[in-house]
């Protein structure tokens, strides 16, 4: 434009969803447009609806991409992942607690190498564009290098990502040991250094109770008091042998859940993975403490760790999302991880339909995780994390969703049939990070 070069409006045409409440709680949850435009502007989302009535009011010279036929959504939100186990995804065992000392811990060693942590950190990212995953609370290892590894690339990309460097200080090898004093330094200074810069945000990361001392969590319950915005992120109650031993690492509680409790570990922004082995007590105490329980169906059925019940926690109002536990998951797609979570959900008796999983995986988490209005929408003033998904990405996908009558339909033709391949195009604050191959010879052609 005559102001100097660069419009800095872009717009794009496309189906367009995403939700301003909750699905299970009432009929008009989803906003969606058959013909939709989404304008971006620096980054962040100006306006978003049906095309016939927001394209009249943009000026003649905004460019308007072309993705009539596809589907707009936010980007996916991973509520729990670890990058340092990309490279041992598939790796099989007897249940977590051998799967951690053959696989996990040998792996999560190497990452005293920089070098080898910014190699996998850039991986990691590339195949979480790939999937259509925009944000997600990410654990390194107990080595500071990892972590600032992670944030350096994730930092240059400009993702809005969490992490935080392991705390373990012990059953566990020597090499992947701190101890409560430097763990708590080296996660304050990372704090100091990471959080808030740019869009990284920090995570407190007590790997779970059994590998922790009482003094451990102690400090890590202080910095959580001396930084009530930083995320706190652990397991609990994943698999029965790992209860169990945490109640005998820690006697005296009511629950495992408890041990966290009793240390400040429960309140906003504390996002505990697995959570199938809760009682009713412990999943009111999470809903109370405003903590966030991160479902992990592919890793649950992957490690055969339990049936998470979905039912069950929504009864109980537990704050809740989706994630995929790689590489306890077997999965980087959250559109995989929605199929998984479907099925788990009917062998507990529960229909988990495809509109709540596309809500959880999106503007629930965001509301979740204290992050509403910034990720997780489409509404003007977010960020701009979209992702671009095509109803005929595979054959039967094309087959299946030409057939849907319904938005819930087409929904869970993706949750049910879709992977990487699904998504044409991932955007990062208003950036394209990644476009499906056959999407570039297309336009080359
Ligand atoms: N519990 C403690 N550490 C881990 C881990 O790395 N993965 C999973 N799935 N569970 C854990
Ligand atoms: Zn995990």
């Amino acid at each position: 434009n005559a102001a100097g070069g660069q419009a800095r409006l872009t717009a794009y045409r496309s189906g367009l969803l995403y939700f301003i409440g909750a699905p299970s709680e009432g009929e008009h949850a989803a906003v969606h447009c058959e013909d939709g435009l989404l304008v971006i502007e620096d980054g962040r989302i100006v306006a978003a609806g049906d095309y016939a009535r927001v394209a009249p009011g943009l000026e003649a010279d905004v460019p308007i991409v072309d993705w009539r036929g596809k589907l707009i959504v936010p980007g996916f939100i991973d509520t729990h992942v670890h990058y340092p186990q990309t490279d041992m995804i598939a790796s099989p065992a007897a249940g977590l607690l051998p799967w951690l000392e053959t696989w996990t811990f040998p792996t999560e060693a190497r990452f005293n190498d920089p070098g080898h942590a910014a190699e996998v950190a850039r991986y990691f990212l590339d195949e979480l564009q790939r999937c259509g995953t925009t944000t997600a609370l990410v654990y390194c290892t107990v080595h500071p290098v990892s972590a600032d590894a992670f944030f350096t690339v994730s930092h240059a990309r400009n993702m809005r990502m969490v992490a935080g460097k392991v705390l373990m200080d012990r059953n566990c090898p020597e090499a992947l040991r701190d101890t409560a004093e430097s763990g708590a330094r080296d996660s304050e200074a990372l704090i100091q250094r990471w959080h808030g810069t740019g869009r990284q945000m920090y995570a407190l990361t007590p790997r779970f109770a059994p590998t922790s001392t009482a003094a451990q969590l102690g400090v890590c319950g202080e910095l959580a008091q001396r930084y009530p915005d930083v995320f706190i992120q652990s397991h609990v109650a994943e698999n029965s042998e790992e209860v169990k031993w945490a109640g005998e690492l820690f006697p005296g509680h009511r629950s495992y859940l408890d041990i966290y409790d009793r240390f400040g570990l429960l309140r906003p922004r504390a996002v505990y993975g697995h959570c199938i082995w809760l009682d009713d007590d412990d999943r009111r105490r999470m809903r109370d403490a405003g903590a966030l329980a991160a479902h992990c169906p592919t890793s649950n059925l992957f490690l055969g760790s339990g049936l998470f019940d979905v039912a069950r926690a929504r009864q109980c109002g537990m704050h809740l999302a989706l994630a995929t536990d790689v590489g306890g998951g077997s999965s980087f797609s959250m559109l995989q991880t929605m199929n998984e979570a479907h099925k788990i959900a009917r062998l507990c008796g529960y229909n988990l339909d495809a509109q709540s999983m596309f809500y959880l995986a999106t503007q629930g988490a965001a509301q979740s995780l204290g992050l509403a209005g910034q990720i997780g929408t489409l509404a003007p003033g977010a960020e701009a994390d979209f992702i671009v998904l095509d109803p005929q990405a595979t054959p039967l996908l094309a087959r299946r969703t030409s057939q849907a009558g319904s938005l819930e339909e087409l929904l869970f033709a993706f949750a049910m049939l879709g992977d990487d391949r699904a998504v044409a195009a991932t955007y990062v604050a208003g950036r394209r990070l990644h476009v499906r191959s056959n999407e570039i010879m297309q336009a080359q052609t």
